[in-house]
């Protein structure tokens, strides 16, 4: 068996070690004589199991005592709706910054629930920069300011935490949540998806300042209640369990690579490696601005597209796969996250120059 380099942008490449230890574990977890798929979420076993994927993602992230941890289902489409559903404690607006297609299905859902207040849009540079700071036009009375900290598709990401004052910061993570260190204080919301850093797909982090809590609309489903959710650790219904147990071995592999500074370091070498090279040829082109681009989501442009093909051909060969950009956008997107080893993006980057010399 020959595992390939995965860049796909989510579900995305789990580190191999965690594969490994699920797969050995998979059929007698600890002499329980039974897989984690098959234990009840309230019996001791998955209670640890759940307890230590809790403090190892507190752990990481140094999640102060005031925020609540939630393991939810629904992934950040989900959250879209539920945001606001929680969120709004009584108000009718919110802010929302407009970077790419994930802030635009944020805003289309958010506009279900409250007024929106696009705060700030990237659209007049193609979405290929994050607005500055100080062109967003905030609304005091907003009930929250939402972003999205990295746009999966379009490569661009925060590189700064925006000051809002007294109005909570609430970010969708779910592309760049544990590639380095957040400081939650700054934020009154942070979720995303599993898929990508974290897990499988079916589990949503949600990590809510817990003064937020409590203003849930009526309408809001039970299993979506933040505060029923806190109040019930998570198990107000039958949680991701095997999502769960999957993230805790992520989170601790994490750990054993030294956390998430070390994986930043990490992070910022790969990245650097394939901007590098994009920014020293005429041959491809990266077209997010500098300051701006995404350490996780690479997207990137052949001159000529209709070598593009041939392209992604040549890639599978040589066994590095979904390299195909966002169907949205077109062109290539390497997606380099936490598990993706410097290995593979060296191996990308020497096809990049080979492909470059043969059709050059
Ligand atoms: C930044 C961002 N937000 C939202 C989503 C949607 O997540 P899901 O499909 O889990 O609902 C994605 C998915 O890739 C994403 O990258």
């Amino acid at each position: 068996m020959s595992r390939a380099f995965n860049f796909s942008a989510g579900p995305a490449a789990l580190p191999e070690p965690v594969l490994r230890l699920a797969a050995d574990e998979m059929l007698d977890w600890h002499g329980s004589g039974m897989s984690v798929m098959e234990m009840s979420h309230r019996g001791p076993e998955f209670i640890s199991i759940h307890a230590e994927a809790d403090a190892l993602l507190r752990e990481l992230l140094a999640i102060p005592a005031n925020y609540k941890v939630l393991f939810m289902q629904g992934g950040a489409i989900g959250e879209n709706a539920i945001v606001p559903m929680n969120m709004l404690r009584g108000r009718a607006a919110a802010d929302y910054v407009d970077t790419g297609e994930w802030s635009k299905k944020s805003i289309k859902e958010a506009k279900k629930y409250c007024t929106v207040n696009v705060a700030a849009s990237a659209a007049d540079s193609g979405y290929t920069r994050v607005p500055p700071r100080e062109t967003w036009k905030l609304d005091p009375n907003a009930a929250y300011v939402h972003i999205c900290a990295n746009e999966t598709i379009g490569g661009v990401e925060y590189h700064w935490t925006p000051d809002t004052g007294a109005v909570p910061l609430v970010a969708d993570m779910s592309s760049n949540l544990l590639s380095r260190p957040v400081e939650v204080a700054k934020y009154g919301l942070i979720y995303g998806g599993a898929q990508k850093n974290i897990g499988p797909a079916g589990l949503t982090i949600v990590i809510v300042r817990d003064d937020l809590l409590g203003g849930a609309l009526p309408i809001t489903p039970s299993a979506f209640d933040y505060t029923l959710q806190a109040e019930a650790d998570s198990m107000l219904n039958t949680p991701p369990t095997y999502a769960i147990y999957v993230a805790g071995l992520v989170f601790r592999w994490i750990k054993d690579q030294g956390g998430l500074a070390a994986m930043e370091a990490k992070n910022r070498a790969k990245a650097a490696l394939l901007y590098d090279y994009l920014d020293s040829t005429s041959f491809y082109s990266s077209p997010v601005a500098k300051a701006d681009r995404s350490l996780m989501n690479v997207p990137f442009r052949l001159k000529d597209d209709s070598l593009d093909k041939a392209f992604l051909k040549g890639a599978e060969e040589r066994r590095m796969l979904q390299l195909k950009g966002h169907r949205s956008v077109g062109g290539m997107r390497a997606s380099i996250y936490n598990a993706m080893p410097v290995e593979g993006v060296r191996a990308l980057v020497e096809y990049m120059k080979d492909f470059e010399a043969r059709h050059g």
